[in-house]
């Protein structure tokens, strides 16, 4: 019998998303309560992640995986951040208020981060991992696919942003998929 794994997210395409990359694990997995929301207070991404993946933990009895990701541009001491959904009302207008910031400053080093943190059914957390990728960000955006920041962020390696990506380029360097390739081995022994 499978075990589950309740994913602290009411977004179904972020179930979707962690269905894909836990695929063989042996896990279950399953959306949180549609009415249990967890304010992302935290100061880090590693906070975030640990506080959502307790607090489902626990209301639910089950164990529970939640992630929390960003981009840091080093030219802005790091922002946006853990303020990276926060930093506009939509994904245009995230862009807009990045490329203004950033204005024409020569450093265009950045890197997308993900923290992703796994709670027992007592909500004490068990497993953590941090995934980075890192990247420059371009003067315009440039591609359409993938989501958020994607079109602004150019990986030098592949000389494609992530918005030219497909899919599976991108899961294979992303934050996201790195953070997930360190904590699978521990995953499947649980
Ligand atoms: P959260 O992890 O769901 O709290 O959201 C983090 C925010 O960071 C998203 O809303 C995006 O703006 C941004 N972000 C995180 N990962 C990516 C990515 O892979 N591509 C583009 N933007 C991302």
């Amino acid at each position: 019998m499978k075990k589950i794994l309740v994913v602290a997210t009411g977004n179904p395409g972020k179930l979707k998303e962690m269905q894909n990359y836990l695929a063989d694990s042996g896990w279950e997995l399953t959306l949180k309560p549609e009415d249990f929301e967890v304010e992302e207070t935290g100061v880090t991404f590693a906070e975030n992640a640990c506080l959502k993946a307790a607090a489902v933990a626990k209301i639910t009895g089950n164990w529970a995986i939640a992630d929390d990701s960003g981009l840091m541009v080093n030219a802005l001491n790091g922002q946006p951040g853990v303020y990276s959904a926060r930093y506009g009302n939509t994904d245009v207008e995230r862009i807009a208020r990045l490329l203004r910031e950033l204005g024409d400053n020569k450093n265009r080093q950045a890197r997308f981060v993900c923290a992703i943190a796994i709670a027992n059914p007592q909500g004490e957390i068990v497993i953590e991992s941090e995934g980075v990728c890192q990247g420059e960000i371009l003067f315009a955006s440039t591609g359409d696919q993938g989501f958020g920041y994607d079109p602004i962020f150019y990986v030098p390696e592949q000389k494609l942003t992530f918005a030219q990506m497909s899919p599976e380029m991108k899961k294979s360097i992303s934050h996201r998929g790195n953070a997930i390739k360190a904590l699978l081995p521990q995953l499947i022994t649980i």
